[in-house]
């Protein structure tokens, strides 16, 4: 009996060793990839499991779980640009579904309207786009929106607005672009019945800021990530009946212990939460070098961030990282080393490290250029 139960706890244990999970990879050299996960505790294995060539140069990307579909940024920045589409399949297999003509220079798109239309940010052009879905090819913009700012800002990258993302709230009615140029939070209300955007007044920052990426965290507080300031703002979120999002700043700090700036050459990538943790990637701080760092922030109940400390990026440059839903895993995305990392997360704790796996992707990148590894999700 004995013997039986321990063969069976072994049984149990190999299949749940067995346990896999894909990530999508996007590379600025105009491929999709899909890795497999493999493995538990400490030993983990990554895996090349499917690419599909899109052309380009992919900048980002959002999956909706449901239709299995990818929406790739392009950030070509001469020539044409095109958003597209990438259904993936359950044992990742990846084909190209669907492509349309966008402006230069997209970082970042969202899904919104019940899925039936995306919102890209273009840095490069400084416009904000919309398209109907699915993409259709010869389709162009649904909506376009030329963005202005009143003059430059404090740092040369100021000269005119940079939109780096746009994302939409937890109500699904307004969708909110951190502009890097302008230090504006630009708002848009969303028309639930033709899928129309309408600029509301956006929240004006401190200058020299350089909000980049922003997430919520429930419906009333929202963080964003500082590229330029290197820090990171929260923000209570109020809802007005009838009108628009209307932002409060509430806290500012950098990502550095101790409340240090970040060293010079630093460029705050995204910000994650995750219960009642925040993460920011810091590009470029080289705090592990020749790596760069991911900080870590506890929040109490009202959103009140701590600073907890760095871990190892493993790799240069970690433009995006995610999460997964369990919360022990963080897939980090290091762009230009090109390589995806998997490191551990400690549920209870929030903290990260150490790196379970790690794998090269394509060709590496030179720094502060748009090549190597732009992006990384979670299949899920
Ligand atoms: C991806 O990997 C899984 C697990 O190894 C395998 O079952 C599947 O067939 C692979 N898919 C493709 C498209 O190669
Ligand atoms: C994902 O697709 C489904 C089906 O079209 C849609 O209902 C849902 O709103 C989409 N998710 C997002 C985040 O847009
Ligand atoms: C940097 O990252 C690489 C790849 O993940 C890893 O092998 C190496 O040990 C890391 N070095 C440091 C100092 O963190």
């Amino acid at each position: 009996m004995l013997f039986l139960a321990l063969g069976l706890g072994l049984l149990s244990a190999l299949v749940q060793t067995g346990n896999a999970a894909n990530i999508f990879v996007s590379h600025y050299s105009g491929t999709i990839y899909s890795l497999t996960l493999t493995g538990s505790g400490s030993s983990y294995t990554l895996t090349q499991n499917s690419t599909v060539a899109i052309g380009g140069q992919p900048s980002w990307m959002t999956f909706n779980s449901t239709t299995r579909e990818l929406y790739v940024s392009d950030e070509t920045g001469s020539g044409s640009a095109q958003v597209a589409s990438v259904s993936a399949a359950t044992n990742g297999g990846l084909k190209l579904s669907g492509k349309a003509s966008a402006p230069l220079g997209a970082v970042a798109n969202v899904q919104y309207g019940g899925g039936n239309y995306l919102a890209s940010a273009h840095y490069q052009t400084s416009m904000i786009t919309t398209h109907k879905l699915p993409l259709t090819s010869g389709a162009s913009a649904f909506q376009t929106f030329t963005l202005t700012m009143s003059g430059r800002g404090p740092n040369s990258r100021q000269d005119v607005p940079h939109p780096h993302e746009t994302i939409v709230d937890p109500t699904g009615a307004f969708i909110l672009a951190p502009d890097l140029g302008a230090d504006l939070i630009r708002i848009y209300k969303i028309d639930a019945s033709t899928g129309k955007l309408t600029a509301c007044t956006p929240y004006t920052d401190t200058p020299g800021t350089g909000p980049r990426h922003a997430t919520f965290w429930g419906k009333n507080t929202l963080y964003v990530g500082n590229e330029l300031a290197n820090s990171v703002h929260s923000f209570s979120v109020s809802y007005p009946a009838g009108g628009c999002i209307t932002l409060t700043k509430l806290q500012t700090l950098t990502t550095m212990p101790g409340g240090k700036s970040a060293p010079s050459g630093t460029k705050v990538g995204e910000v994650h939460v995750k219960d009642n943790f925040l993460y920011a990637s810091n590009r470029r701080d080289l705090t592990f070098s020749p790596n760069d760092s991911m900080a870590s922030f506890s929040l109490d109940t009202s959103g009140t961030m701590t600073f907890q400390g760095l871990t190892s990026s493993g790799g240069t440059y970690p433009r995006t990282f995610q999460v997964n839903q369990e919360g022990d895993l963080v897939v980090i995305g290091d762009q230009t080393t090109a390589n995806v990392v998997v490191v551990k997360r400690d549920v209870s704790t929030g903290l990260l490290g150490p790196q379970v796996a790690s794998m090269r992707i394509g060709s590496v990148g030179q720094a502060e250029n748009d090549n190597g590894l732009s992006a990384v999700l979670w299949d899920e």
